[in-house]
């Protein structure tokens, strides 16, 4: 594929392809032998039209590491807040004829359009409630490390799935891989459809995480609840925020993961978050660079495959 723009297109075998390349730089990082060459000459550029800390500064580092030219813009201070439309801010940029695009915007679909409009390989960090498919790649990464695998567990997805584009991306990765997935959310903050996907559903915590092998808590998004009902924080942590008494339902060996920014005391008690023998959160960050070293990899021998299938000069 020219670009990573979801799960939902992945075959599982492109997934483990991509794990496996991750899973080789993440033992590289830690040795600190990443090989600079792998993107060098290529330029990347990272356009976060929302905030971020952990995506845009993975990205920025794995472009880093393998020797790409990387260059973050500033979308507050662009052209944007002029008036120019995204459409037209891409084709600008892609006239600059980059390699890389890496894209997040708070609008679902918006990161698959521009990708329609550029000839460069374009990464979605994350759009609107739509996908995060390099957040699920890392959660993935991570769990196949803790677990030894990454099929026939039982995995929980807790709390605010209405407005997650890390859920969607979860439940399509760990679906395709054969996975057990429960979710859990007051009704209010579960979508509806979620059972086409093969998933059961529960409201209540104590009976969700029972023998779970894997828990997975998600932020509360207060700004994407424009107008709806915005649950108290100290109910939801009540019923739904993870502390050590629903943990205790779980299995003893379950991890424990969040993939950030965490609201502590609203979605996950701090002690469990920091307990270094069930929490792997800061394990995902680590193999998040690693991920999107492997995605930025493959992309890039993809591109330059295609190049030469079309007798294009490299
Ligand atoms: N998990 C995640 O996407 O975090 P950021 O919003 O900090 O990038």
């Amino acid at each position: 594929a020219r670009h990573l723009l979801g799960i939902e297109p992945l075959h599982p075998t492109e997934i483990t392809e991509l794990l496996d390349t991750a899973q080789h730089y993440a033992e590289l990082n830690r040795q600190g032998r990443a090989p600079r060459d792998v993107l060098a000459g290529l330029t990347q550029i990272n356009m976060f039209f929302e905030n971020s800390t952990r995506t845009q500064a993975s990205f920025e580092i794995a472009g880093k590491r393998l020797g790409a030219d990387v260059m973050n813009m500033a979308m507050q201070a662009s052209s944007v807040k002029k008036g120019e439309t995204l459409i037209d801010t891409a084709l600008t940029l892609n006239a600059m004829r980059p390699d890389l695009l890496v894209v997040r915007h708070p609008n679902s679909g918006a990161v698959d359009l521009l990708a329609q409009k550029v000839n460069c390989s374009v990464l979605n960090a994350g759009d609107g409630r739509h996908e995060h498919p390099t957040q699920a790649l890392l959660d993935a990464l991570t769990i196949r490390r803790a677990k030894g695998r990454l099929h026939r567990l039982s995995i929980a997805i807790c709390g605010d799935i209405a407005h997650s584009r890390v859920a969607r991306s979860n439940i399509m990765l760990l679906g395709k891989m054969e996975n057990r997935i429960r979710l859990i959310a007051p009704p209010t903050l579960m979508p509806s459809g979620v059972a086409e996907f093969g998933v059961e559903v529960f409201d209540d915590m104590e009976e969700g995480l029972r023998d779970v092998d894997v828990v997975m808590m998600l932020r509360l998004q207060k700004e994407r609840m424009d107008g709806g009902f915005i649950p108290s924080e100290r109910e939801y942590f009540h019923r739904y925020g993870l502390d050590a008494a629903k943990l205790a339902h779980a299995k003893p060996d379950a991890i424990v993961m969040h993939p950030g920014p965490m609201n502590r005391g609203v979605e996950i008690d701090g002690t469990i978050a920091d307990d270094i023998n069930r929490s792997v959160i800061q394990e995902q960050v680590e193999m998040g660079v690693a991920v999107r070293m492997a995605a930025m990899d493959l992309l890039a021998r993809n591109a330059r495959a295609a190049r030469q299938e079309t007798g294009v000069m490299a």
